[in-house]
């Protein structure tokens, strides 16, 4: 489906130097991991992965050049670049600073063989409609650990005027003008409150948005569109009051820290025992980690920017229960899991985001974990040792799951399938290699 080509210029294609980042998944790579060795020394956190996707998504709002920096070399940004690209926007990265041209914008088809492959490409139905009162975007597929719907994402939408059907598996809306709104979640969601605040930036009148998330990735979205010229109020509360406005203006940001990132290191650093310090992060949006951290027995530092943490000889068993942010992130769930297998105690997850988002533990129980799944939550008997084995990473999470697992498992471990890892996490090996861990990456 195509816009009004009369509203803007061709593109040509980018010269190959300029194509997206090449953090190309390569198919079946595998990590192999030699357990025993603490990690020391300093890591520095990538951009969040998280807050990039949907500030790219963002461009669309705005026609012209938007400059990203530190923008994640992922393939998650890669498949994101490829949904612009496919729409006709100029993307071009020099090292993590990504240029967006959506002057070129002629397209508002999202096809099914890239948003299957990223459920956050569903990022662009709200944008599309709103700039140009017209969209067709694959609805997105399950994911890993089951079901993923988009209901709310519709459900706000069409609050908003934009009268979206179903079309043999795609979310279409055509002659749309969206119109501002009152809409409360009833369930709280990162990605239908980025959807509902891109759209809303150039509604007609005012859209009052109830019981929102609040994930710092969330406040970065709309300190970004703010950025563009969108009227926002009540940025980090559950109410957000937005004006429509004519038009938005390029921008020039930088993506906030990956706090899921920073964490995991935390998480690898507890449970090697070990001492480490990572940099360029934000402690305030890693706090409930960290609180579960020492509770675990860690000590934990944080500074300006940066954070130390020295892990215990013996990790203590917890309980944690997931919860919206600022609660402990069901993105670290999988992580802690690895923690609590080898701590002293039994320990209780309690997922409350994703009652299914488990895959991990049949991995972990072939490294020696014990644990017993009942519905959504997990009992954990911390054991000795666990013995490398070779296991299958299943989706981004679940694969640090095992690489933490992996780095104190007696023996080798060797993790199938790590495209799963190369989604959420840069150089993840490389970085593990610096702080001391015996990690090598080979092509199965
Ligand atoms: C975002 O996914 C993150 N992804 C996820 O991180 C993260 O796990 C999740 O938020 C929760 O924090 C990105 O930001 C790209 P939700 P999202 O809408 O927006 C239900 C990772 O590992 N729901 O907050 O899809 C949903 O099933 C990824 O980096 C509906 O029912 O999550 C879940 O139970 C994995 N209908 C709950 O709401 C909808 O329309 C919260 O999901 C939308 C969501």
């Amino acid at each position: 489906m195509d816009v009004d080509r009369a509203t803007h210029t061709t593109t040509t294609p980018l010269a190959d130097d300029a194509s997206t980042p090449t953090a190309e998944a390569v198919p079946m790579d595998a990590l192999v991991i030699q357990g025993g060795r603490k990690l020391t020394g300093r890591v520095e956190v990538s951009g969040a992965k998280n807050a990039a996707l949907p500030v790219m998504a963002a461009t669309l709002l705005a026609p012209g050049v938007h400059t990203l920096r530190n923008v994640p070399l992922l393939s998650d940004t890669r498949t994101m670049s490829r949904v612009l690209e496919q729409l006709g926007a100029r993307v071009e990265f020099r090292g993590h600073a990504c240029k967006i041209d959506t002057s070129g914008v002629r397209s508002v088809e999202a096809p099914y063989d890239l948003v299957r492959t990223m459920r956050a490409s569903v990022y662009v139905l709200g944008p599309l409609l709103a700039r140009f009162g017209a969209a067709r975007v694959s609805l997105p597929g399950g994911c890993a650990w089951g079901p993923r719907p988009v209901n709310l994402h519709i459900e706000g939408l069409n609050a908003m005027n934009a009268g979206l059907e179903i079309e043999h598996g795609y979310i279409v809306g055509k002659d749309v003008r969206l119109q501002g709104a009152e809409y409360g979640f009833q369930t709280v969601s990162v990605g239908a409150t980025a959807q509902l605040m891109m759209a809303a930036t150039l509604a007609e009148g005012r859209t009052v948005l109830d019981n929102v998330a609040i994930e710092p990735d969330i406040t970065a979205l709309g300190e970004v569109l703010a950025g563009c010229g969108a009227r926002i109020e009540g940025l980090g509360t559950r109410r957000l009051t937005i004006d429509g406005v004519r038009e938005l203006k390029p921008i020039d940001t930088t993506i906030i820290p990956d706090r899921i990132e920073a964490a995991t290191f935390l998480a690898a650093a507890a449970i090697t025992g070990g001492s480490i310090t990572v940099e360029r992060c934000n402690a305030a949006h890693v706090a409930a980690t960290m609180h579960v951290l020492e509770l675990a027995g860690a000590e934990v530092l944080p500074g300006n920017g940066e954070i130390a943490i020295s892990g215990p000889t013996l990790a203590s068993a917890v309980n944690v229960t997931t919860a919206p942010f600022p609660g402990f992130p069901t993105d670290m769930q999988a992580q802690m899991m690895a923690l609590c297998a080898v701590a002293d105690g039994t320990s209780v997850i309690t997922d409350t985001i994703y009652l299914d988002r488990f895959t991990h533990v049949p991995e972990l129980t072939r490294l020696g974990a014990q644990i017993e799944l009942k519905g959504n939550v997990a009992i954990v008997t911390g054991v000795e040792r666990l013995q490398g084995a070779p296991v299958m990473a299943t989706d981004i999470r679940a694969s640090a799951a095992l690489v933490l697992a992996a780095l104190v498992a007696e023996g080798e471990t060797r993790i199938s399938r790590i495209y799963h890892l190369d989604r959420g996490y840069e150089g993840l090996a490389e970085k593990l290699v610096k702080l001391g861990a015996g990690v090598e990456r080979v092509q199965e």
